[in-house]
């Protein structure tokens, strides 16, 4: 298995992998948004990683920025979505996209990685709902209990609370 970062030449192949792991209905805009920040160009950048086996596309994880008002020197970013081929899960591969992904942020010396998951799933890599606690996003979220935050690095003094403003593809109430 080798982890590699995803460009727009993989738009078809990050589709798949979205389509393939979620439910119907919800597969279709979660690839979308997936597509979607696979082109879109932020800064800092949007990190797209591809988890190939064999040369197959089975896995892809997207991390985007996102800007946190009054911590000037606090960047955050966001991890969404993630997914593996239904015949590839259970093998570590959602693992190791995740853990490579907080590695490459640790390293470009991100504060705060925020999550909107299952708990269950990301508690496993040190994401806790109390991490995000006063980090509030743009939109009312449908399920409170998946905000979490893992930190990266010593966020100092926080004012609290504060807004949390996402990239363009993921400012769509609809998946909040
Ligand atoms: C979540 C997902 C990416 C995990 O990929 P994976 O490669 O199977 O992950 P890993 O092999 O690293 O970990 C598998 C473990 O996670 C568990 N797991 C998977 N989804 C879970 C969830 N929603 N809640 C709790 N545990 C979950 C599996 O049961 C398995 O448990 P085990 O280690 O005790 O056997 C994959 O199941 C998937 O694509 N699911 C559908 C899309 C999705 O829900 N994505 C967002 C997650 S919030």
């Amino acid at each position: 298995m080798q982890i590699r970062l995803a460009t727009r030449q993989d738009a078809d192949k990050v589709r798949h992998v979205h389509l393939s792991a979620f439910p119907e209905g919800e597969g279709e805009v979660v690839s979308e948004l997936a597509v979607d920040l696979v082109s879109e160009e932020t800064t800092p950048p949007t990190i797209s990683l591809m988890a190939d086996v064999d040369g197959v596309a089975v896995g892809h994880v997207a991390f985007s920025p996102v800007a946190i008002d009054s911590i000037n020197d606090l960047q955050g970013y966001i991890l969404a979505p993630l997914a593996v081929r239904p015949d590839y899960q259970k093998r570590c591969i959602g693992s190791q996209l995740v853990e490579s992904g907080m590695q490459r942020l640790t390293d470009m010396g991100v504060g705060i990685l925020f999550v909107y998951g299952d708990p269950k799933y990301y508690g496993r890599f040190g994401f806790s709902v109390e991490a995000a606690e006063g980090y509030v996003p743009a939109y009312t979220l449908r399920y409170p209990f998946g905000w979490q935050a893992i930190v990266l690095r010593d966020p100092g003094a926080k004012m609290s609370p504060a807004r949390i403003a996402c990239v363009a593809s993921l400012n769509d109430p609809a998946l909040w």
